[in-house]
């Protein structure tokens, strides 16, 4: 069975269907903090399937200690937390809190279980402002916000968990560091997709909103970068596609090779797609306006980011196969279908 943390979450409610398709049991827990119990109706009506849900908080020891103990464990995937970057900058003691309280919980009730594999949910905001691209995974790591300092900090502490383990002969951790890039569509079904509380911070969820009127147009955060088009570049990845690299992840974990102690993965196509690309796919694509105006660059931004994704496909066998197009169109089709996102 795979417990899967804040799994009502718009990236875990997609791996949870990759999940149940491949044939494991799945425990959910989530808070519903920022997502509603409807995203897990949905994957139980795409998959036929069964999953078992628990409204809790990671943070909650006893409720970790419980489900370790009423559950055969054999895997975590660990999604919950706190994810604007914006927000952090303002609340940065809530992030702290939330992100770093709800892996030490966790890894202490997976410790006290003598269940050791867990994949991460990690974001190249890691790399901060990178000098070379495309990025490795062996470049070096910075935070530019508590959000990304919160990555940083829970990736280092789970990279002092293997020397613990030979000092006390105790049996080896296996973890998986998913560093994703940007992650955006939704399942193809158009059922479950990306469902932003409040005003969103990601170009996606702003261009499909913009597109069904919900807003008047998107603002292009500068046209004057060092870039093929001066827009700001980044590895946009389809949800369906990084979903399927944690179960890619899971798998190397249970495999009887097993990762050994806490490895890094970059998540990512390896291509830089633009912020005008992605707007003009999208109008194309889907035969909709987007309206734009440029702004000013938005603070905290870089020209350009995508991975190098060799290390995941050698050593994962996974690589990233749906295309811009693939992309905008589940984006759009979701956002149609659903246009108050889980609460219409
Ligand atoms: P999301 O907000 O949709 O999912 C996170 C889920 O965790 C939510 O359902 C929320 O209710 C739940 N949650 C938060 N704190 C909790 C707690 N203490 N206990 C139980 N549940 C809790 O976000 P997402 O986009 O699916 O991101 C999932 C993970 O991936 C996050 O850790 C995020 O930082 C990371 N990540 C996301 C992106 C991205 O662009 N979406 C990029 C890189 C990394
Ligand atoms: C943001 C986070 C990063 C996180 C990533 C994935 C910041 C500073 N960084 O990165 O930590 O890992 O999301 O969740 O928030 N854009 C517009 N108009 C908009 C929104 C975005 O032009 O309304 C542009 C941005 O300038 C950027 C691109 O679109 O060039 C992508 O932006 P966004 O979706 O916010 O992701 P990142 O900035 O890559």
């Amino acid at each position: 069975m795979i417990l899967v943390t804040g799994g009502a979450g718009y990236i875990a409610s997609h791996t949870c269907i990759e999940l149940l398709q491949a044939g494991y049991e799945v425990l959910a827990i989530d808070n519903l903090s920022n997502a509603s119990e409807e995203s897990l109706n949905r994957v139980q009506q795409i998959t036929g399937e069964t999953l078992r849900f628990i409204k809790g908080d990671v943070r909650d020891a006893a409720v970790m200690k419980d489900i370790f103990e009423q559950h055969p464990i054999d895997a975590v995937i660990h999604f919950a937390g706190l994810k604007a970057v914006g927000e952090s900058c303002a609340m940065p003691l809530e992030y702290y809190d939330n992100n770093l309280n709800s892996t030490l919980v966790l890894a202490q009730a997976m410790q006290a279980a003598k269940c050791k594999n867990l994949v991460f949910s990690s974001s190249a905001t890691v790399y901060g402002d990178p000098s070379k691209l495309p990025l490795t995974e062996d470049m070096p790591l910075s935070a530019t916000n508590p959000y990304g300092r919160s990555k940083l900090i829970i990736e280092q502490m789970l990279g002092d968990l293997p020397a613990a383990d030979v000092l006390n002969k105790t049996a080896p951790w296996s973890i998986a560091l998913l560093r994703y890039f940007n992650p955006v569509g939704a399942h193809p079904s158009g059922m479950i997709g990306e469902d932003p509380n409040d005003t969103p911070n990601n170009l996606m969820p702003f261009i499909t909103q913009t597109a069904i009127g919900r807003r008047q147009q998107l603002a292009i955060f500068g046209n004057d970068y060092n870039t093929h088009d001066g827009t700001g570049v980044r590895d946009y990845i389809h949800v369906v596609d990084l979903a399927k690299g944690h179960l890619k992840a899971v798998e190397k974990l249970l495999s009887s090779e097993g990762i050994k102690g806490v490895q890094a993965y970059n998540l990512g196509t390896g291509n830089g797609i633009s912020v005008l690309d992605m707007v003009k796919a999208f109008s194309k694509v889907n035969h909709v306006d987007v309206p734009y105006e440029i702004v000013p660059r938005r603070a905290g931004d870089v020209a350009a980011c995508y991975a190098d994704v060799s290390r995941a496909k050698k050593e994962l066998n996974w690589q990233a196969t749906q295309q811009l197009e693939d992309m905008v169109k589940d984006s759009w089709h979701w956002q149609s279908l659903n246009p108050k996102g889980y609460k219409s």
